[in-house]
């Protein structure tokens, strides 16, 4: 088979060491957006006098067809091509012939590849979102059925504070909700057309690089061919993000692991999404959220992995820009899986209130009583000593603030008075909160109600 560069060499391509470098196996997953590119590529010399309006006709009609062909057999995107680009552009010739072999006038497959993948990650990062949001709608979903429940909250992974359960869903949507802003600015940074580049110092003919901007949806053109050749900097944007939502998820899926533990046993994981042992007849393991938890793994790997290999690259268009492919996709799959695979884990999680209320009460309730005694005027360092005496006490008779008499209290601060029995409650302790990302129940209340807002907006 001629190649694209077959007139510049005495020798074949070596078969072995010319497939090393062959990526249509990978990059097909780009036909779509090549032959839309094409498309309006042909369109864009025509109208700048370097091809006549009868063979851009041709060429049209023949990538029409193409596609055509594409999408009524996935199967036809195959043969013995260097990648999608040769592909396409041999299909054309074949169907059309001269006027073919003009597609590529003042074009190169370097900023071919670099629109492609542009093209493709603003269609999939908006789907990634669609499904970040369906997260965050299950753990909205959650955080509205809590109630007023309460939880134990951690620190250092010790009982720390009271929190509302709602509060503790509302913290990971939190984090998803920043996700879902991080991948807009990777969808901004793809958003910018490359075509006109040239191979690398621009094209020599007098293409309407806006006009062609606004014809495939983007909002601006590349500021310099020499950057736009080499530049993958949106797809190290894009790896960044789909890392940390990764992370996001693994953090997620490692909380839900343990809460629904048997030594925690704050929820109960569904059955359906739970995994028995081949051979320990009792177990109920949680391996979907352990698979969120490790697939993080790849994903950021495919992140440490693609800055690797832009370090390094001289200026201009090097073939280990190839590699970006492969990346993306990896990620990409890996991340909407797991986010699919999550959200209804999450939705289905059924609290088991007094488990996890008797665990937010007892001697993490320690700060509200200090605050009891800020509250009738004792300086704060000296409300911590004294409960940390009461607290010593406490845990090494085997008992909680709730078991002491008025008399018992007195012995460590004649500020306690008779209004210190039953005021010392996990919900006391929540109610108390003042500040607005508090788990103040009503800081929750509207915080929840912003969540649901956000859900709404743009149909998320
Ligand atoms: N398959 C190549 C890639 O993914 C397309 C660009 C090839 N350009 C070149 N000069 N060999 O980067």
């Amino acid at each position: 088979m001629p190649h694209l560069w077959s007139g510049r060499f005495d020798e074949e391509p070596d078969p072995s060491v010319f497939s090393y470098g062959v990526s249509l196996g990978f990059d097909r997953q780009l036909f779509e957006e090549d032959v839309t590119g094409s498309l309006a590529w042909a369109e864009a010399i025509a109208r700048a006098g370097a091809i006549s309006e009868a063979d851009a006709a041709a060429i049209a009609a023949g990538l029409a067809a193409i596609l055509e062909a594409g999408r009524r057999d996935p199967a036809f995107v195959n043969g013995p091509d260097e990648d999608i680009h040769a592909f396409v552009e041999r299909q054309l010739v074949e169907r059309i012939g001269d006027a073919g072999k003009r597609l590529h006038t003042g074009r190169s497959r370097n900023e071919q590849v670099s629109l492609d993948l542009r093209l493709y990650l603003k269609t999939h990062i908006a789907q990634l979102m669609a499904r970040v949001g369906r997260l965050v709608a299950a753990l909205a979903h959650q955080a509205g059925i809590c109630g007023g429940a309460v939880l134990p909250s951690y620190t250092h992974l010790r009982r720390a504070q009271p929190i509302l359960a709602a509060h503790f869903f509302l913290a990971h949507a939190a984090a998803f909700r920043r996700d879902y802003d991080r991948f807009v600015r990777a969808m901004d940074e793809a958003d910018a057309m490359p075509l006109g580049s040239g191979a690398i110092a621009g094209t020599t003919y007098a293409v309407d690089t806006r006009a062609l901007a606004d014809r495939l949806g983007f909002s601006r053109v590349v500021a310099n061919s020499l950057d736009a050749s080499s530049d993958r900097d949106f797809v190290a944007t894009f790896l960044y993000a789909c890392s940390l939502t990764m992370v996001h998820l693994s953090r997620l899926a490692e909380d839900v692991i343990i809460f629904t533990s048997e030594e925690f046993g704050f929820f109960e994981l569904p059955d359906r999404f739970a995994t028995g042992s081949s051979l320990m007849p009792q177990k109920k393991n949680p391996d979907p959220m352990e698979l969120a938890r490790g697939k993080s793994g790849r994903v950021v790997g495919r992140l440490v992995g693609w800055l690797t290999t832009m370090k390094g690259l001289p200026s201009g268009y090097n073939r280990d820009l190839q590699e970006d492919k492969e990346a993306v996709f990896e990620a990409e799959a890996t991340l909407a899986a797991s986010l699919d695979a999550t959200a209804p884990v999450v939705a289905g999680l059924r609290l088991h209130a007094d488990r996890a209320a008797l665990a937010a009460s007892g001697v993490l309730l320690a700060t509200d009583v200090a605050d009891y005694l800020v509250a009738r005027n004792v300086p704060f360092r000296e409300a911590h000593a004294i409960v940390g005496a009461m607290v010593r006490f406490l845990v090494s008779a085997g008992r909680d603030f709730s078991s002491l008499s008025l008399e018992e209290w007195q012995r460590f601060s004649d500020r306690f008075g008779p209004d210190v029995i039953g005021a010392i409650t996990p919900a006391a302790s929540v109610a108390a909160k003042r500040t607005p990302q508090s788990t103040n129940p009503d800081a929750v209340a509207a915080a929840l109600a912003e969540v649901v807002l956000w859900l709404t907006q743009a149909g998320k």
